[in-house]
């Protein structure tokens, strides 16, 4: 529920990716935000009010001079009353009208004496998209303070391809929750691991681990809602980066040191996340083991290197967080590990929390101290985590 207790007045404005707004209503309430919609015109030749009521659980406004507004001033009541206007699909049209501060509908007028922040997503033909005058009206909005989300490019409704269509609701989903987050790390450039890494014994079989990637990758998005540049080298897990951070798949331990060391240099802050195999075969197979190659196959190990201590040991290197997944002795073996590495800071979490699912139990040590947060989604935590890295590195 990322959005609870926030109000939205989302505009629908006429387009056919008025119909994807609809699901933009039901994803933005299911993370507990307060839905408005409010329709121009044209958006009602799309879809009709009944759905977006059906789905916010509010009545829709299409008009100024709605009778239910017992002020007859619907424009101002309903944004006084919003954390931020969404008008998703954004014509060109309105995105003309707004730019010129028109009020000559409801929508427009909402905007023109709104109090609260303005975010559009664009959606239209390309031509219309490309054209100049579309463009001078971006340009001149976003010079104005509005946030402008894409538009995406890809197949459009007319049958060209081009830029010019909407963002898909889960990408304004994630873009309206980013702008509610403090961007304690704005301008920050942030490089990460994250997952498992697999250390191959011949072609198919390999050593690895239960990390599932949750944790290093709710770190990655809430850094990239903080306002950071993200770069996230990640071990094999089983789904997308975040949006905006930019990934970098590796498979094995040494493959990650080198995209890492070959980034360090220039990152702000270090955050290993990653399960890193600590050793990797030393004498894999080029080819399958067979079992009837003779005997039971002899695996030899030898040491990785370790990432974390070596981005640490860099002369002007980035700020260095650990992790630690210990079974036992939580405090001891983290700061242990913390000292050994020569890190400001360590998040140290038990096994049996840490691994596999969606909420975990941190708890971090630096050199002021040891903070516990409480039990949690990897979501928030990785967000207070974001806070105390930001906080210290601000000290
Ligand atoms: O992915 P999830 O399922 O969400 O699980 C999350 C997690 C439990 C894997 C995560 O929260 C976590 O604790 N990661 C660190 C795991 C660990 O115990 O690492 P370590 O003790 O082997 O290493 C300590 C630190 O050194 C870590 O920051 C690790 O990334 C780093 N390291 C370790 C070895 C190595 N060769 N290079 C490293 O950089």
């Amino acid at each position: 529920m990322e959005l609870q207790g926030k109000r939205i007045v989302l505009g629908v404005t006429g387009g056919i990716a008025a119909y994807k707004a609809a699901e933009l209503v039901r994803l933005l309430g299911k993370q507990g935000a307060e839905v408005q919609v409010a329709m121009t015109e044209g958006a009602t030749h799309f879809v009709t009010p009944t759905t977006y009521q059906a789905l916010s659980g509010r009545p829709v406004f299409t008009d100024q001079w709605d009778a239910r507004m017992p002020n007859a001033m619907a424009h101002i009541d309903l944004s006084r009353q919003a954390d931020c206007i969404v008008v998703a699909p954004a014509s060109a049209d309105f995105l003309a009208r707004a730019a010129h501060g028109l009020a000559d509908d409801l929508l427009t007028t909402m905007v023109l004496a709104r109090d609260c922040p303005l975010l559009v997503a664009p959606a239209m033909n390309r031509q219309m998209w490309e054209n100049p005058a579309t463009q001078r009206n971006v340009a001149q909005l976003a010079a104005d303070g509005v946030t402008i989300l894409g538009p995406a490019s890809g197949e459009q409704a007319c049958g060209e391809v081009g830029a010019g269509r909407m963002l898909e609701p889960e990408e304004i989903l994630e873009a309206v929750t980013a702008f509610f987050v403090p961007k304690v790390l704005a301008g920050r450039k942030v490089l990460m691991t994250a997952g498992p890494t697999f250390e191959a014994i011949d072609p198919v079989r390999g050593i690895t681990n239960l990390s599932s990637g949750r944790m290093g990758y709710a770190v990655a998005r809430a850094a990239r809602q903080a306002g950071a540049a993200v770069t996230l080298v990640s071990g094999p897990v089983g789904f997308d980066a975040p949006q905006g951070v930019d990934r970098v798949n590796v498979r094995s331990a040494l493959d990650m040191h080198g995209e890492v060391m070959a980034r360090a240099a220039a990152a702000d802050i270090f955050i290993g996340v990653a399960a890193v195999a600590d050793y990797r075969v030393a004498n894999a197979a080029e080819h399958k083991l067979k079992k009837d190659d003779g005997g039971l196959p002899q695996i030899a190990l030898i040491e990785n290197p370790d990432i974390l201590a070596d981005v640490a040991a860099l002369p002007n290197g980035p700020f260095c967080v650990g992790f630690a997944a210990e079974s036992r002795n939580l405090e001891a073996y983290a700061q242990a590990k913390r000292r050994k590495k020569k890190i400001p800071l360590i998040a140290g979490n038990l096994i049996q929390d840490g691994f596999g699912g969606d909420d975990n139990r941190l708890v971090l040590f630096d050199d002021r101290g040891t903070h516990p947060l409480a039990p949690a989604p990897k979501s928030v935590l990785a967000r207070q985590l974001v806070e105390h890295i930001a906080q210290l590195i601000t000290y």
